[in-house]
């Protein structure tokens, strides 16, 4: 195997080990060529030939001319009879030693570059490899996302097309409940186009955030809004425990309130009828942190680790949704620079943590972030 130095880390050790070796090569080859002894000194000095070789593969120009530097002085000292020393022995002996320098130095330079090659080639192996496994990555996602599309998608339209052809035909029916559905069908899909629109973009690192400052009851009054109706008709009640509530946090408020709306969407949609939602929040250093904490029907240990992988859905709970929501709130979360996590006891909830950076004091060279756009 090619020796490469790619861990800064280890230079030391690497340097150490690169020349160490050129140097046993070096002795190896200085006492392997005793055998040869009798025979032609050409012959014999074919062997540290090879020890440079073997030398510059596997470890580069320098240690093989190490090599070759040992072969040449230990070697005339050892073996080139009678002055033992190559310029001052008579001229048809010193002859094989200067060749052997020459060819010594050619071929450290010739397996050198050809090292190099070698290391370039396995770089782009590596880089072709791994950009093959992210296409193929790609090209299951584009599978999923047309499965998911034409599945729910479907669904939805097939409800509108139904309740709009009801209210069409029918004239004496209460064009309420009809009208209802087609509304919600509409939001469904609204809903995971914008999940898709969102996935793709914190893909594509193009999430962009609308930094303004905003306190934590705000924000949660906000995504309580929205949520409350839902909440309603199953009888579930949303409970805030918030400290330090107004403490002004660094934000994109809508992609926040996203956030809340998929933690506490779930809950909503995971609890039975009645029960209760506890929203916690408190600062802690320079982040906020915030809590969801539900009475569901928690998350079983071995699928914790998957419940924020795109369009992963607990088998039974796959009818209820397509699997984007949390893969999405932990796209924000770190766009936000902030982490996501949860705590769950399978048949006792779920509490979801993230956290969010407060507002940072400004100083005098720093700029203002407030109501600034980022760029995740
Ligand atoms: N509060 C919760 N209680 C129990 N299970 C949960 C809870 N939140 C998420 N899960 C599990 O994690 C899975 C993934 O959740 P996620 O929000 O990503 O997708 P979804 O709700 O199924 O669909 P979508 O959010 O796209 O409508 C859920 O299908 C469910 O199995
Ligand atoms: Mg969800």
């Amino acid at each position: 195997m090619i020796y490469e130095m790619n861990d800064q880390r280890d230079f030391k050790g690497t340097l150490l080990f690169r020349y160490g070796t050129a140097i046993v090569l070096g002795v190896a080859a200085l006492v392997i060529m005793r055998f040869f002894e009798t025979e032609e000194e050409v012959t014999a000095l074919q062997i540290p030939l090879v020890a440079v070789t073997l030398s510059s593969l596997f470890f580069g120009f320098f240690p093989g001319v190490l090599t070759a530097l040992i072969c040449s002085f230990a070697g005339a000292y050892l073996y080139l009879e009678p002055a033992h020393n190559m310029f001052i022995a008579d001229h048809g002996e010193t002859l094989h030693w200067w060749l052997f320098n020459v060819l010594a130095l050619l071929m450290a330079s010739i397996t050198a570059r050809l090292r190099s090659a070698l290391i370039q080639n396995r770089r782009l192996r590596i880089q072709y490899e791994s950009l093959y496994e992210e296409a193929k990555k790609a090209v299951k996602a584009r599978e999923e996302v047309l499965a998911i599309v034409s599945h729910d998608l479907r669904n939805d339209l097939g409800s509108i097309m139904m309740n709009s052809e009801l209210l069409l035909r029918n004239t004496n029916i209460d064009p309420k409940r009809p009208a209802a559905m087609i509304k919600r069908s509409g939001e469904q899909m609204n809903g995971l186009i914008e999940n898709l629109l969102s996935l793709a973009k914190i893909d594509s690192g193009h999430l962009t955030l609308e930094l303004s400052s905003h306190n934590a009851r705000g924000l949660v009054d906000e995504a309580l809004e929205l949520v409350s109706p839902l909440a309603g008709q199953k009888s579930i009640q949303i409970q805030k425990q918030l400290l330090n509530d107004d403490v002004q946090i660094d934000c994109d408020q809508p992609k926040v309130i996203r956030i809340f709306s998929n933690l506490l969407g779930n809950s909503i949609k995971f609890m039975g009828k009645k029960g209760k939602i506890i929203i916690s929040g408190k600062s802690e250093g320079d982040r906020y942190l915030f809590s969801v904490q539900d009475q569901g029907p928690g998350i079983s240990e071995q699928d914790l680790p998957h419940i924020f992988d795109r369009f992963w859905q607990e088998r039974k709970m796959a009818q209820k949704g397509t699997g984007l929501g949390l893969s999405i709130v932990k796209g924000i979360v770190e766009a936000h620079h902030g982490s996501v996590w949860v705590n769950s006891k399978f048949g006792e909830g779920s509490t979801f943590y993230f956290t969010l950076p407060l507002k940072q004091p400004r100083s005098e060279t720093q700029p203002d972030v407030s109501n600034g756009k980022k760029s995740a």
